[in-house]
């Protein structure tokens, strides 16, 4: 997707992100329940000596999970196993990566409602006995060896805590939701990244940026990049408030932080289909986009916002939607809420 504030990283930006990482909490800006109270958790697991219980993150792309998954790492001074849920195709991927970590290791597992079956089933001995087994043979002679693990902290990340099975949920001893940033946080942020990339902000230039930036730390970075850009192309070396409203106009990012797509499928869902309701798959096709993308990407923020509403009869824009769009409502009808 060619969008100009994709959640998701694209490959090459996976540099410039990790660049841009807080090290530590202190540094994290921002979601102050979630660091304190993570803060409290690393605090007594340092206190006893021992490794502290399973974190699991949730909340949308870009709010800092992967960043806090290498925040407690750091934080306890151990190394950070990666991998996630699409990367491990069998328990045997798993029973591998388990039987290779050193005690105290923290292995993060992104995307972690993504897992297969059997492997969730071998995390769950995992992450409460210490324990894999792993099975030999097929059929009626198949034995289970037990293999013992060393202590280790599995922090999961997922954007979908509801997908979670219960069993997997309850084994984590702390769940940090995070939530959107506010524009003040998303400022300081802002501030920050220009600091460590040696960018110049006039006064005014950190909010500007950070009102477009959806509550989303990963986006105020790449809409600063962007802003960046655009400002050495004109041969200044200071960021005026002007020079972000051109650049953001330029990338098609409006005053709300409406991207591209975002403008298409609210645009869409008031020409074509008359405010709705419309189902998600004709809404996606319409944009030209796949369903995952426009209900995960697209729709949370247009929700946020009060632009459109899921109802059980489909997609609806709002009547900000409409205006949102520069578009009149429907004479006469109410919004169908229901
Ligand atoms: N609280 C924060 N303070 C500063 N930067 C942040 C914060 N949260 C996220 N970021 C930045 O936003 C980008 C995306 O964060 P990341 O942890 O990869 O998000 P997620 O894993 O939730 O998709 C990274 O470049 C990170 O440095
Ligand atoms: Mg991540």
């Amino acid at each position: 997707m060619d969008s100009a504030v994709d959640p998701q990283p694209r490959f090459e930006e996976k540099d410039f992100e990790a660049a841009l990482r807080p090290k530590a909490l202190a540094e994290f800006e921002g979601q102050p329940r979630v660091r304190d109270q993570l803060g409290l958790v690393l605090d007594a697991a340092r206190h006893r000596g021992t490794s502290p219980d399973h974190v699991l993150l949730s909340g949308p792309p870009g709010l800092g999970k992967t960043t806090l998954a290498m925040i407690i790492a750091a934080e306890l001074g151990v190394n950070l196993r990666i991998s996630s849920g699409p990367a491990i195709q069998h328990a045997g991927d798993l029973a591998a990566i388990l039987s290779g970590l050193d005690a105290g290791d923290v292995l993060f597992l992104d995307e972690i409602h993504r897992l297969a079956r059997p492997a969730e089933e071998m995390l769950y001995l995992a992450m409460e006995d210490f324990r894999v087994d792993v099975i030999v043979g097929k059929g009626p002679g198949a034995t289970a060896i037990p293999i013992d693990l060393p202590p280790f902290t599995l922090v999961g990340a997922t954007t979908r805590a509801g997908l979670l099975p219960g069993p997997l949920r309850d084994r984590f001893g702390f769940t940090g939701q995070l939530e959107f940033y506010d524009a003040a946080d998303l400022a300081g942020i802002v501030a920050a990244s220009a600091g460590k990339l040696g960018v110049r902000l006039a006064d005014g230039a950190d909010q500007e940026i950070a009102s477009r930036s959806r509550g989303t730390p990963r986006i105020a970075n790449r809409l600063l990049r962007r802003v960046r850009d655009y400002t050495q192309v004109a041969g200044e070396d200071f960021v005026t408030v002007a020079h972000a409203r051109a650049a953001l106009e330029l990338y098609e990012v409006d005053e709300r932080g409406l991207d591209r797509l975002d403008r298409a499928v609210l645009g869409n869902l008031c020409t074509l289909f008359g405010g709705g309701p419309v189902g998600l798959s004709t809404l996606a096709l319409s944009v030209g986009e796949e369903t995952e993308t426009v209900s995960e990407v697209a729709e949370p923020f247009l929700i946020r916002e009060g632009l459109m509403m899921r109802t059980p009869r489909g997609r609806v824009a709002t009547t900000a939607g409409w205006r949102h769009m520069r578009l009149e409502p429907p004479a006469g009808e109410t919004p169908l809420f229901v």
